[in-house]
């Protein structure tokens, strides 16, 4: 699966050498990798809607969610809003559909009352806006003097990635939602030859390096613009936190000791009274979790799967550590040392491949702690992209230099102390979205989202080179 590559920055010192042809690169064709991306979250999205009947597409699994027929016509309104109308020019489908699938005007737990299109109509909708949006694409001028939403492709990927986004948080009503299992996948790899011998934590030392980017063609208004951080040296876990260390926090007492929790926290954990991860529940002296429609025992090498931000924090506490801030987690993640620049990926600048990471929902689960050895990053980590959302210490803030487009509701209203990053991305998160500098948000009591985190610590003075 391809994804847009970077312009390659000229040098400017260089003035131009007629004389000299400099090799260019094989044309990359984003016109065909936006259809191949946007076709791929499309089918994504009518798999997690085909397996339901109308009776469960309209119903609201949770509060916490909305109908999954909301998400599926919200996809269809975003692409016209954006898409049709505003990059390609074209005239409205259904203007009177706008306030119903505005995000804004309506909280989820207000939709199911709202007079949203049934599944077939919604259905029907998505793909009378498909056709224009391909039409569209046709004869776009990418260029990049031109409409900047359509410079580079970028109105098609961020439509792609908005799909995907939400294919995800369909992808978590079905975790809510009860009854028979619908979804099926097989199983990730398992963890490397050496995962038994990976060291606990992996040295990351100290010295700038650039966050976020300002070449990516399809990166979001809040991974822009690239920007020098410095990052003193610290000690990263190898792999995510497993349920086989998380279960020590829960038998040694974790949940009923107020001195790992931050005062917010503890405060959440009693009126919430949290035990346990979501899905999880004690039978005699297992512990088994719901996943999917199906019980199962907690696999102990899995990385721990929907801790919200206070539980993760807690745990660090516990063993005697802290979460990683974003930039740590982004400078373990890209930053080359060799080459003294960031990639776009931990393993490199090429695209994920199913060797790299587990992504795309190929799986309906993250892999064991140490597998994917091929992704891992030149510190060492491992799944830093792929199997769970990680948790950050960091809140949701602006880069320097950051400019909300093309609308201050995707990113610019959430930035503030409310929100905690999640870097790195989860088994059901698409290619498009996965890469080195993306940013997730969420509220600290998040569960029902795929997210574990991993662990940190400062390195003592002269301990890592
Ligand atoms: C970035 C995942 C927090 O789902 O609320 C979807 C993405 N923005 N529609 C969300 C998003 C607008 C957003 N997150
Ligand atoms: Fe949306």
């Amino acid at each position: 699966m391809k994804s847009p590559k970077s312009p390659k920055s000229p040098k400017p010192s260089q003035p131009s050498r007629p004389d000299r042809v400099t090799p260019t690169p094989p044309p990359v064709d984003l016109r065909e990798i936006a259809a191949a991306a946007l076709a791929r979250a499309r089918r994504r999205t009518l798999a997690l809607t085909g397996c339901l009947g109308d009776d469960e597409l309209t119903a609201q699994h949770s509060p916490l969610m909305s109908p999954l027929v909301w998400d599926l016509a919200h996809i269809g309104n975003q692409e016209e809003l954006w898409l049709v109308r505003r990059a390609g020019g074209r005239p409205a489908l259904r203007p009177e559909l706008d306030p119903l699938y505005d995000a804004f005007r309506h909280p989820r737990a207000d939709r199911p009352a709202l007079p949203l299109l049934g599944p077939d109509a919604a259905r029907e909708y998505v793909g009378d806006v498909r056709k224009q949006t391909l039409d569209v694409l046709a004869s776009a001028d990418f260029g990049a003097d031109g409409d900047p939403l359509l410079a580079g492709g970028f109105v098609f990927g961020m439509l792609a990635q908005h799909e995907q986004q939400h294919d995800e948080t369909m992808l978590a009503t079905h975790q809510l939602r009860a009854g028979p299992a619908v979804l099926d996948a097989p199983a990730p790899p398992a963890a490397g030859p050496d995962a038994a011998q990976l060291p606990r934590e992996v040295p990351v030392p100290g010295g700038p390096f650039e966050m976020g980017t300002s070449t990516d063609p399809w990166a979001l208004d809040n991974e822009r613009p690239a920007h020098v951080v410095d990052v003193s040296a610290f000690w990263l876990d190898t792999v995510p936190v497993t349920n086989a260390a998380y279960l020590d926090f829960v038998a040694d007492g974790g949940y009923a000791d107020e001195r790992w929790w931050t005062p917010e926290g503890w405060r959440h954990r009693q009126q919430a009274e949290l035990t346990a991860p979501l899905f999880w529940r004690r039978d005699g002296d297992t512990w088994l979790r719901r996943r999917f429609g199906r019980i199962e025992p907690v696999p102990l090498d899995e990385p721990v799967l929907h801790v919200c931000w206070y539980e993760a924090d807690a745990y660090a506490r516990w063993a005697g550590r802290r979460l990683p801030t974003e930039a740590e987690w982004e400078k373990a993640a890209r930053h080359d040392p060799t080459e003294g620049r960031s990639r776009r990926h931990p393993w490199g600048d090429a695209d994920a491949t199913p060797e790299h990471a587990n992504l795309g929902q190929r799986h309906l689960r993250p892999a064991p702690a140490g597998a994917y050895p091929a992704g891992a990053a030149p510190c060492g980590a491992r799944q830093l992209l792929g199997d769970v959302w990680e948790w950050t210490a960091s809140d949701f803030t602006p880069y320097p230099g950051f400019a909300a487009f093309p609308y201050r509701e995707y990113s610019e209203v959430f930035f503030g102390p409310e929100y905690k990053v999640l870097r790195g991305g989860a088994f059901g998160v698409d290619e498009v979205v996965a890469r080195g500098t993306f940013r997730n948000w969420d509220l600290p009591i998040r569960r029902q989202i795929f997210a574990g985190f991993r662990t940190a610590r400062d390195a003592a003075p002269g301990e890592v080179g």
